[in-house]
C-alpha cells in the first residue's frame, strides 16, 4: 500500500510592482463589516475602478465568511474581485482569515479559476502582524481544497483545483519576510493534508504495516532516518503493551521511528513526538456499540499529526532534531485477543492489570513512551492521541484536553496552538486519582473509574515518564474528526495537532 502526497497543492507565487503590473483571474479582497470592500485594499482602486463603484458592493455588509463576486471587463489582466467579509474589525482575529481564504478557494475552484491573487498590503491594516496573517491566510487557502477523493472514480463534474495562489506586492520586490511565510504556511497545509489523508485512509488500506510504509516514504521523501520494529522485534524487545494490543489481529503491530536529523544537529537533545496509531480500535472484546464505530479508523490521528508534522519540518529545512516515535496496532477481537483481568509486563518493567481491552491506547503509548527515554535524552516529549472518549464528553470537539506538571510547557503548547487554530484546556494530572490505578495483582493497573476518565489515561501514562522529563500529553478524541464540514475541512479527519507539533518546533520548547 502506498499513500501519495501531492507534494504542492497549488504553485504559491509572487507578483511585485502594484495592481497595474498584476494579472490574475480573479483578486481576493478582505472586507470588514460596514465598511466599503474596498477599505482595506485602496491600492486596487486604479486597477479596478468598477469594482469600487459597482453598485453590487452596496449590498455587501462584510459579515463573516459573506462572499460577493464583482465582475470587470473580461479583458482586463484583473477581471474579477472576490470580497470576503471578515465581520466587524475590532474582532477580527487570524482564524477567520483562514477560514476567508479557505471558503475563497473553494469558491474559486467551482468558478473553474485558474490563479488567485490576494494583494498583500490588507495584512497590515489587521493585528497579528503582517507575516503571521500572510502564513495563516496561505495555509487556510490551501487547506480549504482540501478533498479524500483517492478511493472513489472521479466523476465528470470533479473540478481541478486552481494552479496558483499569487500574493500580489505595491512594492517593486517582495518584503522582507513574505517568501519564507508563504513557505511556512504551506509547509503547514501540506503536513495537515498528510495527516488527514492517513487518518480519512479506510482501515482495511491503512494496516500498521501500511502505516509503516507511508512513513517510510516520508523519510525517503526528505532523508531522513526511519526503523520499523515488526512484531518479532517488539517481543525481542518486550514490548509487550504494545504487543498486547495488537494480539487479537491478523494485522502485526508495528512500532514506527522517524528521526529528522539535519547537519550539525545530529547530536542535540531532540523534541519528541509520540503518536497513538491505533489502525483501528473497535475495542477488542470489551467491543464497542456499532454506531459511529467507523470512526475509529482515525484512532491513528495522533500518529498521523506526528507524520505531518515531521513533514513540514523537513520541508522547513528547520535546523533541531526532531523524532517521531508511533506505536502503531490494530485492536480487535479474536481467539488470542488480550482479556480484561491480563497482565502484561511492559517495556518498563512494570506490570500492567488489563481491566477493559477499549482502554487500549495507553498501553501502546507506555511502551513508547519508555522505548523514547531509553534511546534518547529528549529535550521534550509531547505524546499526542486519541485517547479518551471521557476527554470528548469534557470538552466538546473543538477543545483538546492539555496535560503536563510543566506550566512552561503548558503555556507553549497553548499559544502555538491559539497562533494556529488547535484549541486547548489544561486538565490537571490530579494526583490524588493515583490511588485508581492500583492494582490487586500487578504493579498497576490501566485504568480507573468512569469519573476522570481523561485524567486517569493521562496519569497511567505519567507513571511512565522519568523523572526530570519535560512531557506533554495531548488528548485529541473528538477534535480529530469533523462530523460537519467547515470551511476548513470536509467531513472527516481535521489534522488537529500537525500545526501545533510545528509551531513547537518552529518555535523551540
Ligand atoms: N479511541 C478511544 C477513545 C475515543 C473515543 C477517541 C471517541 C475518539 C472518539 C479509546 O481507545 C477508548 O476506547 N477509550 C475508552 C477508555 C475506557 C474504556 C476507559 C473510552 O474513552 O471509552
Ligand atoms: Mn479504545
Ligand atoms: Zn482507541
Amino acid at each position: 500500500m502506498s499513500v501519495n502526497v501531492k507534494e504542492r497543492l497549488v504553485d504559491i507565487r509572487f507578483q511585485t510592482g502594484g495592481p497595474a503590473a498584476w494579472k490574475a483571474p480573479v483578486m481576493l479582497v478582505f472586507a470588514c463589516k460596514g465598511e466599503n470592500p474596498a477599505d482595506n485594499c485602496p491600492e486596487i482602486a486604479d486597477a479596478a475602478p468598477w469594482f469600487t463603484i459597482a453598485p453590487g458592493v452596496r449590498d455587501f455588509s462584510g459579515d463573516k465568511l459573506e462572499q460577493a463576486l464583482f465582475h470587470g471587463h473580461p479583458d482586463l489582466a484583473l477581471p474579477r474581485v472576490l470580497a470576503l467579509g471578515l465581520g466587524p474589525r475590532e474582532s477580527v482575529t487570524p482564524d477567520i482569515f483562514r477560514r476567508a481564504a479557505a471558503a475563497a478557494l473553494a469558491r474559486c475552484r467551482t468558478l473553474g479559476l485558474e490563479g488567485v491573487l490576494l494583494p498583500a498590503g490588507q495584512f497590515a491594516r489587521f493585528p497579528g502582524g503582517p507575516t503571521r496573517l500572510a502564513e495563516e491566510t496561505v495555509c487556510g487557502a490551501l487547506l480549504g481544497l482540501y478533498r479524500f477523493t483517492r478511493l472513489r472514480t472521479p466523476k465528470e463534474d470533479d473540478k481541478p483545483d486552481p494552479r496558483r495562489l499569487t500574493l500580489g506586492f505595491t512594492e517593486n520586490s517582495v518584503p522582507d519576510g513574505f517568501h519564507a511565510a508563504a513557505r511556512r504556511g504551506e509547509h503547514a497545509a501540506v503536513g495537515v493534508a498528510l495527516a488527514r489523508d492517513l487518518a480519512n485512509t479506510p482501515p482495511n488500506i491503512l494496516t500498521p504495516a501500511a502505516l509503516g510504509e507511508a512513513a517510510e516514504e516520508l523519510a525517503r521523501r526528505h532523508g531522513m532516518a526511519c526503523t520499523l520494529l515488526d512484531r518479532a522485534a517488539l517481543a525481542e524487545l518486550g514490548c509487550n503493551a504494545l504487543l498486547a494490543v495488537g494480539r487479537g489481529s491478523a494485522r502485526e503491530p508495528r512500532l514506527i521511528v522517524v528521526e529528522y536529523a539535519p547537519r550539525g544537529h545530529e547530536e542535540d537533545k531532540p523534541l519528541i513526538f509520540i503518536g497513538k496509531g491505533l489502525t483501528f480500535d473497535s475495542g477488542g472484546i470489551c467491543i464497542k456499540p456499532p454506531q459511529n464505530m467507523h470512526t475509529m479508523k482515525s484512532d491513528m490521528a495522533g500518529a498521523a499529526a506526528v507524520l505531518g508534522a515531521l513533514e513540514a519540518v523537513a520541508l522547513d529545512d528547520l535546523p533541531r532534531r526532531v523524532i517521531a516515535v508511533l506505536p502503531c496496532a490494530e485492536n480487535m477481537p479474536d481467539g488470542d485477543a488480550m482479556r480484561p483481568g491480563d497482565v502484561v509486563t511492559s517495556l518498563a518493567g512494570k506490570t500492567v492489570e488489563i481491566l477493559n481491552t477499549d482502554a487500549e491506547g495507553r498501553l501502546a503509548l507506555c511502551d513508547a513512551l519508555t522505548y523514547a527515554q531509553r534511546n534518547w535524552t529528549p529535550a521534550a516529549v509531547v505524546d499526542i492521541a486519541t485517547l479518551t472518549g471521557a476527554c470528548a464528553v469534557a470538552l466538546g470537539q473543538e477543545v483538546a484536553g492539555l496535560f503536563t506538571d510543566d506550566d512552561a510547557l503548558a503555556e507553549r503548547i497553548a499559544a502555538a496552538g491559539r497562533v494556529v487554530g488547535d484549541n486547548y484546556w489544561r486538565l490537571p494530572l490530579w494526583e490524588p486519582y493515583q490511588e485508581h490505578l492500583k492494582s490487586e495483582v500487578a504493579d498497576i493497573s490501566h485504568m480507573g473509574p468512569r469519573e476522570g476518565g481523561a485524567i486517569n489515561a493521562a496519569l497511567f501514562l505519567k507513571n511512565f515518564v522519568e523523572p526530570g522529563v519535560r512531557w506533554a500529553h495531548l488528548d485529541i478524541a473528538g477534535t480529530d474528526w469533523a462530523f460537519k464540514k467547515t470551511p476548513l475541512s470536509p467531513v472527516g479527519a481535521v489534522g488537529f495537532g500537525v500545526r501545533t507539533l510545528i509551531e513547537l518546533a518552529r518555535g523551540g520548547v
